[in-house]
């Protein structure tokens, strides 16, 4: 199996990497915009787990690249991850349209002008499977968040009906919705840590569920509850309760 992961400089995405590259002994292509970086995580890669991996530039936001750069890929991916994702200050995105811009284009448009290209090829060839990260934060708009949370909420409803429209292919579309992990992304926010995951568990929740063939993943899976109670509660009093 040949696995394709977008934005794998994520901490998330490469513990994904290395979960596929340890159970399924999956080649791993790795694509980013650091490629320093991405060249260090495929020596790694081939040092531990003795697969094939390799590193190509990957910019979400510059569309017009996307057709060019997944023609480049020989032999194309049997899946697909995308990870990138872009969280700054949310006051920081109100102020600043060009942030809230960025952040819709890394956690969504980018996510489905790349994913429209792969789910063609998946089509043709009849065969594949795409993993989506989205965030529970696309669950509801809260003050503090809505700006990432909306490009979340998008990102997830393209997610479903991009499965709806491969499904009689039989290709699958993982969306994984997690709550707080420990990554780089949210380093300087003071997190509650019952309910935080690490990268390396939510890796492997993920390689379960695809596994399994299952639709959508909450992880860890109280989040699922978590929502369901937050979404419950009547935006008369929501509104009143500055989340
Ligand atoms: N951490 C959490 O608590 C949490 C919770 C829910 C959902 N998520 C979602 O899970 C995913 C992974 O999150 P993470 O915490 O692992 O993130 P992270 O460690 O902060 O990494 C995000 C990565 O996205 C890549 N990226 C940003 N802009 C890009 C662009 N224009 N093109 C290509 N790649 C780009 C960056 O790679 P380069 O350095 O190469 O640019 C960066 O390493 C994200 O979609 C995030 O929104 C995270």
């Amino acid at each position: 199996m040949n696995l394709l992961i977008l934005g794998a400089n994520s901490d998330v995405a490469y513990a994904v990497a290395k979960t596929f590259a340890k159970h399924k002994k999956a080649d791993i292509y790795l694509a980013s915009r650091d490629m320093k970086l991405l060249e260090k995580k495929v020596r790694d890669l081939k040092t531990r787990y003795e697969i094939k991996a390799a590193c190509f530039y990957f910019d979400a936001m510059d569309f017009e690249s996307h057709l060019k750069f997944y023609q480049s890929l020989d032999p194309k991916p049997d899946g697909v991850v995308y990870a990138a994702g872009y969280m700054p200050d949310q006051e920081a995105a109100q102020k600043d349209f060009k942030e809230a811009k960025k952040i819709f284009e890394i956690n969504f448009s980018g996510a489905a002008a790349i994913l429209e290209i792969v789910a063609d090829d998946f089509q043709k060839r009849g065969h594949g499977f795409i993993i989506g990260i989205s965030s529970v934060a696309g669950e509801r708009g809260r003050q503090s968040n809505y700006i990432y949370g909306a490009s979340k909420a998008a990102f997830t409803a393209y997610l479903s009906g991009l499965r709806n429209r491969l499904f009689k292919k039989n290709i699958q579309v993982l969306t994984v919705l997690p709550g707080f992990i420990n990554t780089k992304m949210t380093e300087s926010m003071d997190l509650p840590g019952l309910l935080t995951a690490q990268p390396d568990e939510v890796a492997e929740y993920i390689y379960k569920a695809f596994r399994k063939n299952r639709d959508v993943l909450y992880t860890k899976w109280y989040w699922k509850w978590i929502m369901a109670v937050i979404k419950g509660i009547p935006e008369k009093i929501f509104k009143r309760m500055g989340l």
